[in-house]
């Protein structure tokens, strides 16, 4: 007689277990680990793993040809152990998230824990954060918040531990826009590790009254009529010159990594406007430090060689370094009484405030609020360029339309102009469709982060004081019932539509809303302007893979060849 073996692990519950375990939400899919780990481990050497092969009749069955007997009883034993060491892990499992949820949420009080939003604190230590990486870096971001929506409902608020802090996830308009719109009940609270690295004394850091007075300060001098007038010109030239530099590049049989140049050139603009322009060593050393300094900004802040904060804050050390640098010769020339010829930049206007008691400020807080600027200011125009010029390559249809606005644009400007103004800026409507499509497609800024300085209920759930909050823009950006279809690139949606607040999120809103949106969209569109006219885009890897963090990007930094089309360039 030869019997098949019945071999523990594929009975029909196990097998409901590996289909549910394999194809369930993150926590099933943690269940399943183990137990694969505990059947993986506990098969003996040179058993077999599967048997379904006889053995030949009137031969003697070899080793791990499938008999009865011991095998058998090994296999049930086998089992057993692995349904109670897999009982046993779960159990564990189980019980060090609830004792994690306990340990967080006891001194809250029977009554105030009642309030709390759903949600679950997961394991001591890592809270969601394994979550949370796992879903960037398998690029599902969207995977993240979806199963907090999956597992406990459309709430808009859930609880959870994320960046050592027992947080409130935010993912709904009328949610975000409440803790945007309420200074009282809400402070900046971004995680200690960002705050080491932007600087404890910029604005992710400065309290209240602090920020007001220094945000009046340097937001003035960047947007509005008059600062984008005066920046326009360098802005243009600054465009041209790397178009016809990146061509001339591709024209001589190499490429361009467009993201990395595009980077390259909203910094040359940025540094012109906090700096007065710098020179090629000072500004490379910046860039190359803010590349570090970027990746480990949403890392896990681990300070260990080889890991991406530990790299971070190396290149912060250097980035005051430069800049302590930078300072001290404008204080010596201030010292010896030179006068600079061109007009006040964000550094001298820095040196010079004085608070209502004549304080001015001291040379670290000079510094992180430039540090600060000078990533704001060219990361996210540099990422969001590069994408709306890859979705006009991409759409034929909308790159036609783009491009008959700006010659229609080109026609009415008068002979004697010399290159763009505002009023022509002002008359890029679709274009300005085609950026605001890609603000909301990209999501730069997938998310910002306060702290409740006091109880606060938001959508009925309560927000404890000093507890996190994380406001998800993307969330908001990707839900269907707020924009159909919202994984579809569509610029039109925006014809004729004004948003509802809090409905499209991708400079803030409030007291902390980006001062330097209107400066980043006229960038980016002078970009457009001279892109559409005279130049295409061959990318290299057109479906290379997106890394979602810290920005969402194409992992060859967009390598590709820009060809010149038109003699006007
Ligand atoms: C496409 C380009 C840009 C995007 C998507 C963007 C996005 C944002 C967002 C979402 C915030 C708010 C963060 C929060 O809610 O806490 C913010 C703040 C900020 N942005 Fe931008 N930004 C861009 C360009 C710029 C530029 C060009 C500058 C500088 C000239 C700048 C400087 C700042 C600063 C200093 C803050 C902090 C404001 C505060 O805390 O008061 N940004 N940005």
């Amino acid at each position: 007689m030869h019997r098949r073996v019945p071999v523990g692990p594929h009975s029909s519950a196990v097998h409901e277990f590996i289909e549910r375990g394999a194809s369930g939400g993150p926590r099933r899919r943690f269940h399943f680990a183990l137990f694969a780990i505990l059947v993986s481990s506990s098969v003996p050497p040179g058993a077999p793993r599967v048997c379904t092969r006889a053995a030949r009749p009137g031969t003697v069955p070899e080793m791990g040809e499938g008999v009865a007997g011991p095998a058998a009883m090994w296999w049930a034993a086998a089992a057993a152990v692995v349904l109670v060491g897999g009982a046993v892990l779960l159990l564990l499992d189980a019980a060090a998230r609830a004792l994690h949820g306990w340990y967080r949420e006891a001194s809250l009080g029977a009554a105030r824990r009642a309030r709390l939003p759903p949600g679950d604190m997961g394991w001591p230590f890592i809270g969601a954060m394994w979550a949370f990486l796992r879903a960037f870096k398998s690029g599902k971001p969207d995977a993240f918040v979806a199963s907090f929506i999956r597992r406990f409902g459309r709430t808009g608020v859930y609880r959870t531990f994320m960046f050592s802090s027992p947080t409130i996830l935010v993912a709904t308009p009328e949610a975000c826009k409440q803790v945007l719109m309420d200074d009282d009940s809400f402070v900046t609270g971004w995680p200690k590790a960002t705050v080491a690295l932007i600087g404890p004394k910029s604005f992710v850091a400065m309290p209240y009254d602090e920020h007001r007075r220094l945000r009046k300060l340097t937001a003035a001098p960047i947007n509005g009529f008059d600062a984008l007038t005066a920046y326009l010109p360098f802005i243009d030239r600054t465009v041209r010159s790397s178009l016809r530099a990146w061509a001339g590049a591709s024209a001589d049989g190499g490429e361009v990594a467009f993201l990395t140049e595009l980077r390259r050139m909203t910094f040359k603009i940025i540094v012109q406007i906090f700096l007065g322009g710098a020179g090629e060593a000072t500004m490379r050393a910046l860039e190359r430090s803010y590349t570090d300094l970027n990746y480990g900004m949403r890392a896990m802040a681990i300070n260990l060689p080889g890991f991406a904060y530990r790299r971070a804050l190396g290149a912060r050390r250097r980035l005051v370094s430069v800049l302590q640098g930078v300072l001290d010769e404008r204080r010596a020339s201030t010292a010896k009484g030179f006068r600079r010829s061109s007009s006040m930049d964000m550094m001298d206007r820095l040196i010079e405030a004085e608070d209502e008691r004549g304080r001015r400020l001291d040379d670290d807080e000079i510094i992180d609020i430039l540090i600060m600027y000078l990533n704001a200011g060219h990361e996210s125009s540099g990422h969001i360029t590069m994408w709306a010029t890859v979705f006009l390559q991409e759409n034929p249809d909308i790159f036609a339309k783009a491009k008959a606005e700006q010659e229609a644009i080109v026609r009415s400007i008068p002979a004697n102009q010399q290159g763009l103004t505002l009023r022509d800026f002002r008359k890029m409507e679709y274009l300005s469709q085609v950026i605001d499509e890609t603000l909301r497609f990209v999501n730069i800024s997938f998310v910002s982060f306060r702290q409740a300085t006091k109880d606060v209920f938001v959508n009925g759930f309560l927000i404890p004081k000093g507890w996190k909050v994380q406001l998800w823009y993307r969330s908001v950006h990707m839900d269907p019932q707020v924009y159909p279809d919202p994984k579809k690139f569509n610029p039109s949606r925006w014809e004729g539509h004004s948003p509802r607040a809090g409905t499209f999120l991708p400079f803030g809103l409030g007291a902390r809303l980006c001062p330097g949106n209107d400066l980043a969209k006229l960038e980016i569109s002078v970009f457009l302007h001279h892109f559409l006219l005279g130049y295409r885009l061959t990318r290299t890897n057109p479906n290379c893979r997106v890394r979602y963090l810290p920005h969402p990007r194409p992992v060859d930094n967009c390598l590709a060849k820009i060809t010149k089309v038109s003699d006007d360039y």
